[in-house]
């Protein structure tokens, strides 16, 4: 809660928010890491290179500001980053450095504007905040019986190229101790020295695999340097070339609230594109072993079958659903954008061109459905708005972002 003195304060700056949000975070990340140059051993350097991480922190403080009383807004927003930040094994002493340096980016970009009193409304925001986040991941740190910051070695058992540019890791337990259990849809954190910048960099990777298994398994899309010429991804071609089958990974206890709700019974609707599957199917192995009796429709998107990962086991699970003594329980639907000649010869596609939600049979996309959504954000963006469109509520839809989340559904 924040205090009558502050409340004007705050409410005044978020539309000057609105304007240096970007500026604000900008500068403050430049303090931050002369300051305290370990900390980019924590912050996703990549992140920081394409502007994604400045947006993430300008959206949150204006997030915030703008919905300070909103608790219902609020609390999803926390908890997403909560988990995040335990993934990341962020720690109580962190709070104070960067809200000592949030608000000097505040006072250097607002100049005179950033009078006494409107530093010190933001100072008691911030500290509000941090409060907040510093109970929530406290309980969660307990909740994994671990340390913040600690992290399991793990050991990669099995790799197996799934298509064109992504590759499963099984990782098993180096202690031979079973593995706690995660739900369907969480990430885990994987630790990697990237010798090019002397650092260590964390990436999330989603666990693609069945909830019961005595191994984690991972489905990783090799980053390959683009056509605008933005460099190949760090973490994600280490992986690739560089850990094999003994090797040891650093691994963060299983995080995330993008995950099923237990209570919901109502056909589950699973959209995703591309490396976005690997959420889904790991919700698809969950709801058939723990609601066999359960419709699930599994929708995904690619370029043609040479990038449909996991294809095999998705046709497998199909299969099995289709025996003449079981109820047809999974629905598949493929949206290949440029099929190949091999593709069409094979015909285990859908549609090809892109997935155009109003243009599907209504028993795809039921009414009462429980949706989640994974891919880039464009797809995310449009297959939301179908969805509205058709009349499914916003919380009947979920989604997941395999980036800073910008939190748009708040501004
Ligand atoms: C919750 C969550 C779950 C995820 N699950 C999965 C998953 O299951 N499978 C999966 O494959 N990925 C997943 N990801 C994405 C993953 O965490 C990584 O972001 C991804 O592997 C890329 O990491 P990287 O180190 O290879 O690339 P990075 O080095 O982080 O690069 C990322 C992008 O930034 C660009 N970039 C880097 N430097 C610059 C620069 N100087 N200028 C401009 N652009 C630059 C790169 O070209 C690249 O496109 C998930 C992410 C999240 C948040
Ligand atoms: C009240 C203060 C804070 C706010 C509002 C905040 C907000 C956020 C937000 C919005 C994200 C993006 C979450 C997502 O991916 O969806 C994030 C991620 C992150 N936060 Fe915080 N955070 C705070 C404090 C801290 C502190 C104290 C640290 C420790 C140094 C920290 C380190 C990180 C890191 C490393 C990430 C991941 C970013 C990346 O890898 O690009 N945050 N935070």
């Amino acid at each position: 809660m924040i205090s009558a003195n502050a409340r004007p304060y705050i409410d005044a700056s978020v539309p000057v928010l609105r304007e240096y949000g970007v500026a604000i975070s900008t500068c403050f990340y430049a303090r931050l890491f002369e300051a305290h140059p370990e900390l980019k051993n924590i912050f996703n350097m990549a992140n920081q290179k394409n502007g994604s991480q400045q947006q993430a922190l300008a959206s949150a403080l204006f997030a915030y500001a703008a919905n300070i009383d909103n608790a219902d807004a609020l609390t999803p927003v926390i908890s997403r980053i909560v988990q995040k930040h335990v993934s990341l094994g962020i720690r109580a002493e962190h709070y104070p450095i960067v809200g000592h340096h949030l608000l000097a980016a505040i006072g250097e970009v607002l100049g005179k504007s950033a009078t006494p009193e409107l530093i010190a409304a933001w100072a008691e925001a911030y500290d509000a905040l941090a409060s907040a986040f510093i109970g929530e991941e406290k309980k969660l740190y307990a909740s994994h019986q671990i340390e913040p910051g600690q992290l399991r070695e793990m050991v990669v058992t099995h790799k197996k190229k799934e298509s064109q540019t992504v590759t499963s890791f099984y990782l098993e337990s180096v202690d031979g101790l079973p593995l706690p259990a995660f739900q369907p849809g969480q990430y885990i954190s994987i630790a990697r020295n990237v010798v090019a910048l002397n650092l260590r960099q964390l990436r999330q990777y989603s666990l693609s695999g069945a909830p019961d298994q005595p191994y984690w398994r991972i489905s990783v899309k090799r980053e390959d340097k683009d056509e605008q010429g933005n460099p190949a991804g760090m973490v994600s071609n280490l992986l690739h070339a560089e850990a094999n089958v003994g090797d040891k990974l650093w691994v963060s206890p299983p995080c995330g609230d993008f995950v099923m709700d237990k209570n919901i019974r109502t056909p589950l609707v699973l959209i995703s594109a591309g490396v976005g599957i690997t959420p889904m199917m790991s919700m698809l192995h969950g709801s058939l072993q723990q609601t066999p009796a359960r419709h699930v429709h599994f929708l995904y998107a690619t370029l043609d079958g040479h990038h449909h990962p996991l294809k095999a086991e998705l046709a497998a699970l199909s299969a099995f659903q289709k025996l003449p003594e079981q109820a047809a329980i999974l629905t598949t639907h493929f949206a290949y954008a440029t099929p190949t000649a091999e593709d069409r010869a094979a015909n285990d596609f859908d549609q090809s061109g892109y997935l155009e939600l109003d243009k599907l049979d209504s028993s795809l996309l039921p009414k009462n459905g429980d949706y989640y959504l994974c891919g880039p954000s464009v797809f995310m963006r449009i297959q939301r708005q179908a969805l509205l469109d058709r009349g499914i509520a916003a919380n009947q839809i979920r989604q997941e972002i395999f980036g800073p989340a910008l939190l748009e559904n708040l501004q």
